[in-house]
């Protein structure tokens, strides 16, 4: 079982290069959409970055082996162009400079760690690297340019975030929201180990599909369909939930970045019947504030606050 490490951003982690760390947080609701571009900040000096008190990003789960090796993947999914340096954590090689615009890819191969540096809102930022991990660059209007961790580093599907589960009572509220029978056909994007499509059937005897880009989540997310005697009623899919053919959906949930909700809303569009109901965990979906039909805010078990939106189509 991999990490549940929060999926919300924390602005920074411990230091301990074996100490999983940070990420961010964003804050759903408050999200506000993406701003208009501004000029790409400047990398720190090397001088200064050594300095740094580097902070280390270690991703939640193994990565997707087959597409990464030991390959340092970046990815900037936002709408800003973002300018670092990296080099050689142990100091012995060059450093390199790169502007990374809205979209783009940087990925290089990795011996050994490497420490990588930006500027953000919040002053210079600093992190260490690790072998074989992926990475995101994401935007907030009042923090600037932050460094997530991705969930694969495959340059021919987006990255919709990290494997990071819903908790039980956020998952139990989130199928209350969706107001589900046994006659819906109930979709999760980006499904993980399958835990909504298999709560969603075994409470409603609804069918589900799920889909996930990770095949080993995929066959995760059988084993557990089984185990839960659920298997007759559910579905599991490997593939790219941007791709996904949503044919029948009456219901959808979305435990995503805010950004990847935001590309998955016109899909959403226009596979969607009218009347179907759409439920994000923490974010909400940008440029839908109009379809809101409800939000919900609970505490759960982690001792964390968790927000669900709901949408009608
Ligand atoms: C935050 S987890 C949510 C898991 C599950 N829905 C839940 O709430 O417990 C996001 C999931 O999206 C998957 N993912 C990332 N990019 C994807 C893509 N392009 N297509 C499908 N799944 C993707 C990740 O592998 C991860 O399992």
């Amino acid at each position: 079982m991999r990490s549940t490490r929060g999926f919300r951003p924390q602005a920074a982690g411990r230091r301990a290069r074996a100490a999983p760390i940070v990420l961010l947080a964003l804050l759903a609701a408050g999200c506000a959409a993406a701003a208009a571009p501004t000029a790409a900040p400047t990398a720190a000096p090397r001088a200064e970055r050594r300095a740094l008190d580097w902070k280390t990003i270690i991703p939640p789960g193994p990565p997707m082996e087959q597409v990464q090796g030991t390959d340092i993947t970046i990815r900037n999914i936002s709408t800003h162009a973002v300018a670092y340096s990296v080099e050689p954590a142990d100091g012995t090689g060059a450093s390199r400079r790169h502007v990374l615009e809205p979209g783009a890819i940087d990925r290089f191969p990795a011996p050994g760690d490497v420490h990588i540096g930006f500027e953000s809102k919040k002053g210079t930022q600093g992190y260490r690297l690790v072998p074989g991990a992926s990475y995101l660059f994401r935007y907030e209007e009042r923090d600037g340019a932050s460094l997530n961790e991705g969930s694969h580093g495959r340059a021919d599907a987006a990255d919709l975030g990290p494997f990071v589960p819903t908790p039980p009572e956020v998952v139990e509220k989130m199928l209350e929201a969706a107001e589900l029978t046994d006659k819906d056909v109930f979709f999760d994007l980006g499904c993980g180990d399958g835990r909504i499509v298999i709560a969603a059937a075994q409470r409603y005897g609804c069918r589900g599909v799920g889909i996930d880009l990770d095949p080993k989540l995929v066959e995760e997310s059988r084993r557990n369909a089984e185990r839960a005697g659920v298997a007759r009623l559910v579905e599991f899919r490997a593939g790219d939930a941007t791709k996904a053919d949503l044919t029948g959906a009456t219901a959808v949930t979305l435990y995503l970045l805010p950004e990847s909700n935001e590309a998955l809303r016109p899909l959403l569009e226009k596979q969607l019947a009218p009347g179907a109901r759409i439920v994000c965990h923490d974010y909400g979906i940008r440029g839908w504030e109009g379809r809101e039909t409800r939000s919900i805010t609970l505490v759960a078990g982690d001792g964390k606050k968790h927000y669900i939106y709901v949408y009608r189509r």
